[in-house]
């Protein structure tokens, strides 16, 4: 692994992905998404592991799209190339994954931390899509999810100016779960990830497959799903565990199975 750092057990049952790229402040090319691909992949088949936390560092989760590398490229050789059949495999990990943002998340860095599941940022967290002010606009989902995620009015603002977003807003906007001091934010990641780290790993993707068909589909095929993965808990161990344990008021113990 070239541009990220992966470590397997960050902590008990959690795993960490660094992007590193410091010098570019992460910015982010077909390599270092490969490889992130690969590591989700490795990643979501250790059963020892139940979170993934992807960071960046304090100045940058990532400042976008590797701008000099795409800067001669042709319509052809972007389509050619077909970097977001990356992306789309990025969005298929099962586990949950937390991104744990400190300064830019911008451009490709802001639809990558969209493309998680939760969002820890630390008060010097910058978000915005800014490809207008370089002639282009988001290619890996910012016009979609942003607009998901703040509503109409705020996401043309945000990508018709290229204008930033601080903590605090996104955090109003629902962008992210939490924002807390610099120092903090990793912290805080591994708190939220250690919680559900307790939980039925079977339960939690479930939910988590059933949360995000909420943006691919309809209500009434979404609930249908919803109600499939619902009934689906109850051929594990773990629903069963879980309930006992509730009503013979004790923590349960999740097997994973
Ligand atoms: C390549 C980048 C980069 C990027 C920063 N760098 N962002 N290189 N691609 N996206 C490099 C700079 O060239 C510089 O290296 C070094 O990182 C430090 O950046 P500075 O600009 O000197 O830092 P600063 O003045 O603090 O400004 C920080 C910044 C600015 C506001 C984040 O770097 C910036 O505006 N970056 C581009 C943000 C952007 O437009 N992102 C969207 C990209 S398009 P050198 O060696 O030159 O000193 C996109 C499309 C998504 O993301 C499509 C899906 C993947």
């Amino acid at each position: 692994m070239e541009f990220i750092k992966v470590t397997e057990q960050y902590q008990p049952a959690i795993a960490l992905i660094q992007l590193n790229r410091p010098k570019e402040l992460n910015a982010l090319n077909p390599q270092l998404m490969g490889e992130v691909r690969d590591a989700l992949q490795q990643l979501d088949k250790n059963d020892e592991v139940k979170v993934i936390i992807i960071t960046g560092n304090d100045q940058a989760f990532a400042a976008g799209a590797d701008i000099k590398q795409m800067a001669d490229k042709s319509a052809i050789d972007m389509q050619i190339m077909d970097q977001f059949s990356t992306w789309d495999q990025i969005r298929k990990t099962k586990k949950p994954i937390i991104a744990a943002v400190s300064g830019f998340a911008l451009g490709g860095g802001c639809e990558f931390v969209m493309t998680c599941d939760m969002v820890i940022a630390s008060e010097t967290a910058k978000f915005g899509q800014p490809e207008i002010k370089i002639g282009t606009i988001p290619g890996a989902g910012g016009t979609q999810r942003l607009t998901k995620a703040v509503g109409k009015a705020k996401a043309m603002e945000l990508i018709l100016t290229g204008r930033f977003l601080s903590a605090q807003e996104a955090h109003f906007y629902g962008l992210v779960n939490k924002v807390v001091p610099v120092e903090m934010y990793m912290h805080k990641a591994v708190e939220l990830a250690k919680e559900i780290a307790q939980m039925s790993p079977v339960a939690v993707q479930l939910a988590k497959e059933a949360i995000n068909r909420s943006f691919e589909t309809q209500l009434d095929e979404g609930l249908m799903f919803e109600r499939k993965n619902f009934y689906l808990t109850f051929a594990s161990e773990d629903q069963k565990e879980g309930m006992k344990a509730f009503i013979e008021k004790r923590k349960p113990v999740f097997k994973g199975k």
